[in-house]
């Protein structure tokens, strides 16, 4: 009988598998623990294809995705089957991560069960319930029945005490999301992947913007905003070439496509596998995102980030120039962008060369955590 000690790791979208995919390679490494992948599967193809990159397959696949989903829906069945799994498991411990929708009901399931729960990416706050949406409600209930909270900074840590969470449940660990860009690099090489309509040669003498764009409380007129903007910054600049992997939601598809999809400087392309997005990382001259994981890795590989968002739960790059919010206003995102295209001193103020989110170790070290206090 294996006396290893059974961690069951429940993901469901790309950037929970992308960030647990370093601690879920290092509980494998360990003697004493053994990983369980859980899949809720709220994503389909956008986890698929980052578990692929790993060469991870899910135990336990509950396959819950279903078309422009609801959050009570969703919600309710991750919470009714993760805790129908757990039940079945008996592990003696579940990670979650982040402040998805995963994270929260699933952690809930494990309470209900009473399995001692880590949540990985613990502390991050905006302080405001709305921004983003549902997401910072979602890591906020998780962290006061986490028995480990594995803080990615010192500010994440000190976001934890004021909310009144026992100093002995935190571990500053760094960000996981640094280990899976060092491991990403390090599959990805020298190589150049290819990526479905998108010719290489485009990027000749061209400057590449890469842009995402999925938040939830931006639906509607902001999207649009946000995406005449780009419009604007693609019609100014006729030595750039804007890419944009838009995103599966259909909330982001419709105004993507419907304000973009006709422009000779802009590529619209389907979301590309988690290696091919760290080339066009590498490769482009400025990023403009919403994402929460972007901007962790954009400062790990030196690149300027506007966030076109108006609060964010990961200031640390804002406060050493590395990054800038710049909200959803057309105006106002052309401008900070035509700053930085325009200004070789703008740009370079905004390159730095160390990146405050961690150093590549974060999964390491919960799988010491873990094995240490199981
Ligand atoms: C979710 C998370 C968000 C995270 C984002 C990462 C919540 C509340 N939101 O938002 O925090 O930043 O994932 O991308 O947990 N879809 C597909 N195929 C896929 C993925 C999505 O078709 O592989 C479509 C489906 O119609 C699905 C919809 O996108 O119903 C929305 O997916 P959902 O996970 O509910 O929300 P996201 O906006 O992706
Ligand atoms: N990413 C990817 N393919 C893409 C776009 C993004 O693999 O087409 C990766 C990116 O490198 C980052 C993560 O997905 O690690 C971010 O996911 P997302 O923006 O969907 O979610 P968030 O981080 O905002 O929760």
């Amino acid at each position: 009988m294996s006396h290893k000690k059974k961690i069951v790791l429940s993901v469901g979208t790309r950037p929970e598998a992308i960030k647990m995919a370093p601690v879920y390679l290092a509980l494998k490494n360990r003697p004493e623990t053994e990983p369980v992948l859980l899949a809720t599967a709220q994503h389909r193809h956008m986890l698929d294809q980052v578990l692929q990159v790993f060469s991870i397959k899910p135990d336990v696949d509950l396959d819950l995705m279903s078309h422009n989903q609801t959050l009570s829906e969703l919600s309710a069945k991750v919470l009714v089957r993760v805790q129908q799994t757990l039940h079945h498991l008996k592990p003696d411990a579940i990670l979650v991560h982040g402040d998805t929708s995963t994270c929260l009901f699933s952690a809930l399931a494990a309470f209900y069960e009473g399995i001692p729960i880590g949540h990985v990416e613990a502390g991050l706050r905006t302080h405001n319930f709305q921004a983003p949406w549902p997401e910072e409600m979602n890591r906020r209930l998780t962290d006061p029945i986490s028995r480990w909270c594995f803080a990615p900074t010192a500010r994440a840590q000190n976001n934890l005490l004021d909310e009144g969470i026992p100093a002995d449940h935190i571990y500053i660990t760094g960000n996981t999301a640094v280990d899976a860009l060092l491991l990403g690099l390090n599959i990805l090489g020298d190589r150049q992947p290819e990526i479905e309509c998108f010719d290489h040669n485009r990027l000749i003498n061209k400057r590449l913007i890469l842009i995402t764009g999925h938040r939830r409380e931006s639906f509607g007129p902001q999207f649009e905003q946000m995406c005449l903007a780009l419009h604007d910054i693609a019609e100014k600049f006729t030595d750039t070439l804007l890419v944009y992997p838009v995103h599966l939601n259909p909330n982001v598809q419709e105004p993507v496509r419907r304000i973009l999809g006709n422009h000779p400087r802009i590529l619209l392309i389907e979301p590309v596998e988690y290696l091919s997005f760290l080339y066009l990382m590498k490769q482009s001259f400025l990023i403009i995102t919403d994402s929460g994981g972007i901007q962790e890795e954009a400062p790990a590989l030196q690149k300027p980030v506007l966030v076109t968002r108006f609060v964010t739960e990961r200031p640390e790059a804002m406060d050493q120039g590395l990054a800038k919010l710049v909200g959803t206003d057309h105006a106002q995102i052309v401008k900070v962008a035509e700053d930085l295209l325009n200004s070789t001193n703008a740009y370079q103020k905004m390159i730095g060369q160390t990146n405050p989110y961690g150093d590549g170790t974060a999964g390491k070290q919960i799988a010491n955590i873990l094995a240490g206090s199981l």
